[in-house]
């Protein structure tokens, strides 16, 4: 095969959608009217597909703090954290960060993919065994891939299953490191932590906690899943990003061990790439003191959280079961998921399509994912649309 039938292959299922509407994962946003409503096509558009679960992209204090940073330490920093990019404000915002998580250490990278990236291949080399979830987030796939460990899948969400990885292995030889997500990205099902951790702990294994969805939305200080399920101190390393809820761009890990810090000189995702600009760093620094400060934007999104997911049911449509700010809604079939997101994009309304490679095949779905900034308005307007749209392509139960 030529070397681009591949990307050929890409244009023409582009190609088979475009008929000259919106083209699936080519969507362009032209302004940006508020925290959850943009412009797409000269048509306003709410959004329910960002991950901008604070609201806070548009935060007084983080544009503020952006501002100041960008006028005083100018527009990047030219240079990796280990060679000439690290700036007082990246150290600033690690204290910050382990203040927060109430950790004795934290190293903060250029994105949350190059965290995983980062903390996995800086610790895992041959010889050692990882085992993750068979639902982990691509950055975990591609983190394992660069260490030459042996890497053992594991059922989803399954502390059984892990279990029985764990006790096929040959006791004590090798090193071994579990990786699992907090809140998963895609399903928004959460990790029974406890469990885990547990089995961790029977079979002599670290364990890491990507909280990238759930740090700021879950747990009474917004630290995520292992802060609510009370295991914060039975987790080796947790990782977050800051694209998410902290509205900016980076990654962040903390822990206990000591030795984290030496990812400073080892983790290649770290030592090669630059650090975070000034006016982003200190963006997110803002956006930790605001969530730190203001627990009731976590109470605003969980009832927006409850609101969606009552609407949609009601309109006869089927949701994942797990309560979260990531609602998938199940539509099966590709052609017929597809169709149903052009209209919806095309009455004004944002939600992310997830179509193979993303799931398997019959199993698509739409992602609508809540924000503590969408209005109840927002939620009574997208309802309408959906259950309206929903009904003419025969999507919801009731149709
Ligand atoms: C679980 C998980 N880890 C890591 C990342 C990567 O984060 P970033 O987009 O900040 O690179 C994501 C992004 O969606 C994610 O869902």
């Amino acid at each position: 095969m030529d070397l681009l039938e591949k990307l050929r292959d890409i244009e023409r299922r582009c190609a088979r959608y475009a008929a000259g509407t919106a083209i699936p994962g080519m969507t362009v946003i032209d302004r940006i009217l508020g925290p959850c409503e943009v412009l797409v096509g000269g048509r306003p558009t709410m959004m329910f597909g960002s991950n901008n679960y604070l609201g806070l992209t548009l935060h007084p204090e983080v544009i503020r703090a952006a501002s100041e940073a960008l006028r005083e330490y100018g527009t990047g920093t030219t240079g990796s954290r280990t060679a000439n990019g690290t700036l007082g404000l990246h150290e600033d915002l690690e204290a910050e960060f382990a203040d927060w998580f109430g950790k004795r250490h934290a190293i903060i990278f250029s994105t949350g993919y190059q965290a995983n990236l980062s903390l996995i291949g800086g610790l895992c080399g041959p010889g050692d065994v990882i085992l993750i979830d068979s639902d982990s987030h691509a950055s975990i796939y591609d983190a394992t891939r660069q260490t030459a460990s042996q890497v053992i899948g594991f059922r989803h969400n399954s502390p059984e299953s892990l279990r029985k990885k764990l006790e096929r292995l040959p006791r004590g030889e090798r090193n071994r490191l579990v990786v699992v997500e907090g809140l998963y990205s895609i399903r928004g099902d959460v990790a029974p932590l406890g469990e885990i951790a547990a089995v961790c702990r029977e079979h002599g294994a670290y364990l890491v906690v990507d909280e990238a969805h759930s740090l700021g939305t879950y747990g009474a200080s917004g630290l995520g899943c292992a802060e609510a399920q009370g295991v914060l101190d039975r987790v080796d390393f947790i990782v977050g990003t800051f694209s998410k809820s902290l509205a900016g761009i980076g990654g962040v890990c903390v822990s206990d061990h000591p030795e984290l810090r030496a990812l400073h000189f080892l983790a290649r995702a770290y030592v090669f790439t630059a650090s975070g600009s000034p006016s982003n760093i200190a963006s997110v620094r803002a956006a930790v003191r605001v969530v730190r400060e203001h627990p009731e934007l976590r109470d605003d999104l969980w009832a927006n959280i409850r609101r969606l997911r009552h609407g949609l049911q009601e309109r006869g449509y089927v949701i994942g079961d797990t309560e979260s700010p990531i609602v998938p809604i199940i539509t099966g079939d590709e052609e017929r998921t597809i169709a149903l997101w052009q209209r919806l994009l095309g009455e004004g309304l944002y939600v992310n399509l997830i179509v193979p490679p993303g799931c398997p095949k019959g199993e698509c779905v739409l992602r609508a994912s809540c924000s503590a900034a969408h209005t109840p308005e927002h939620i009574t307007r997208a309802l309408d649309i959906l259950a309206r749209v929903g009904v003419e392509l025969g999507a919801t139960v009731a149709s």
